[in-house]
């Protein structure tokens, strides 16, 4: 069915157009990558992996309870609105949530993508290109599998969020070779792997958990191979530049912080705006995953190098400073550890099937004798 029956709203003009400002960089040198670089492009090939056979689609899906969201996670819980709701409502207000959360990660995954092409296009380096030619094949692998999800399993799709839109349009627009880094790779990248690993760690159901599992598996590469380039230019601009990098982090922090809450759910639910963003403020819960999701992006930052006194203050003011001292290391390793670890559980449980299987047909054929 094509996606376009799906929306809950109209999701405006397809193609959406944004235009591009920078060069297209080639390089002559092909012999002078850096080995950290490089064992990570090498990476990036061995772990390729086909989303139609990895991922187990024939795992059931409830539509109205697709992540097994406990009530009190609910926006509306405990509002004089929750009380009027029928259970098929509650449902249905369930359906939509999940629907809005995988759609901004099928079109973040879409950008993801985008600007991945776009760094082969615009890095100087060739070792940079090699890479982010992996990291555009894993991110069409990342829609794909969302875009399916949605499809096949919720059978609703929500337009991109006005906000992570211009986000993503402000960082495709700078003719700065490493703003789609930043702007995709450490904020929009940052808060989306927050996003996925609280899902995928509290999630009851075993589909949507073998997703974000597998696709956090590839984001640590993503994610080391932002700090890696950006550490290095980074080192080598001026304090100016600097500044206006952390500028543009300040603004699109609290951008996401403030605007990417799914109003738009409450609002097709009959609630009007200003209450709706009133009700996000005051949940507990949403406050709670909001100070999370910048669990990846304020370590990253402060490793890249961008930690001057404006961004540490605003830091302050999320009340997510501290986060500044995680240990990113672990935290990538410890994603691709869980991918192999279900991979193993996975196969295990096949085997064991397997053996039954013709343990059982022994047995029959003995019977049978
Ligand atoms: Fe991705
Ligand atoms: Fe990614």
């Amino acid at each position: 069915m094509p996606t376009h029956d799906l929306y809950a709203d109209r999701p405006g003009d397809s193609p959406w157009q944004v235009p591009a400002t920078g060069a297209a960089r080639f390089s002559w040198e092909y012999d002078d990558g850096r080995e950290r670089l490089l064992a990570l492009y090498q990476k990036g090939k061995d772990k390729q992996w086909d989303a139609r056979t990895r991922i187990d689609w024939d795992l059931e899906v409830d539509p109205y309870d697709a992540l097994g969201t406990p009530e009190e996670a609910m926006s509306l819980y405990g509002t004089p609105h929750w009380a009027k709701l029928s259970e098929k409502d509650k449902g249905e207000l369930r359906r939509h949530y999940a629907s809005w959360q995988f759609s901004q990660f099928l079109h973040g995954e879409q950008g993801a993508m985008i600007c991945a092409a776009r760094i082969v296009e615009s890095v100087p380096d060739l070792d940079a290109k090699f890479f982010s030619a992996t990291q555009t094949m894993d991110e069409a692998r990342h829609a794909e599998i969302y875009g399916r999800f949605l499809h096949e399993k919720i059978g609703l799709v929500y337009p991109i969020n006005d906000n992570l839109r211009s986000l993503l349009d402000d960082t495709l627009r700078d003719s700065r070779w490493d703003m789609p880094y930043l702007g995709m790779q450490v904020l929009i990248e940052g808060l989306a792997l927050a996003a996925f690993g609280m899902i995928r760690d509290t999630t009851s159901k075993p589909l949507p958990r073998q997703i974000l599992t597998y696709v956090m598996q590839d984001e640590a590469r993503h994610v080391a191979f932002g700090r890696m380039a950006l550490r290095d230019y980074y080192k080598q601009l001026t304090e100016a530049e600097l500044r206006e990098r952390e500028e543009f982090v300040i603004e699109g922090c609290y951008l996401m912080r403030d605007r990417l809450r799914g109003v738009e759910v409450l609002e097709n639910f009959g609630v009007p705006k200003a209450e709706a963003e009133a009700l996000s403020e005051r949940s507990e819960f949403l406050r709670l995953f909001r100070k999370l999701l910048f669990s990846r992006i304020v370590p990253c930052v402060k490793d890249i190098g961008l930690w001057g006194e404006r961004l540490q203050r605003a830091y302050v003011d999320m009340g997510v400073l501290e986060l500044g001292d995680a240990d990113l290391e672990l935290l990538m390793t410890q994603d691709e550890e869980l991918a192999e670890r279900l991979d193993a559980e996975r196969f295990a449980a096949e085997e064991r099937a397997r053996v039954a299987e013709v343990e059982a047909a022994i047995e029959s054929g003995a019977a049978g004798d």
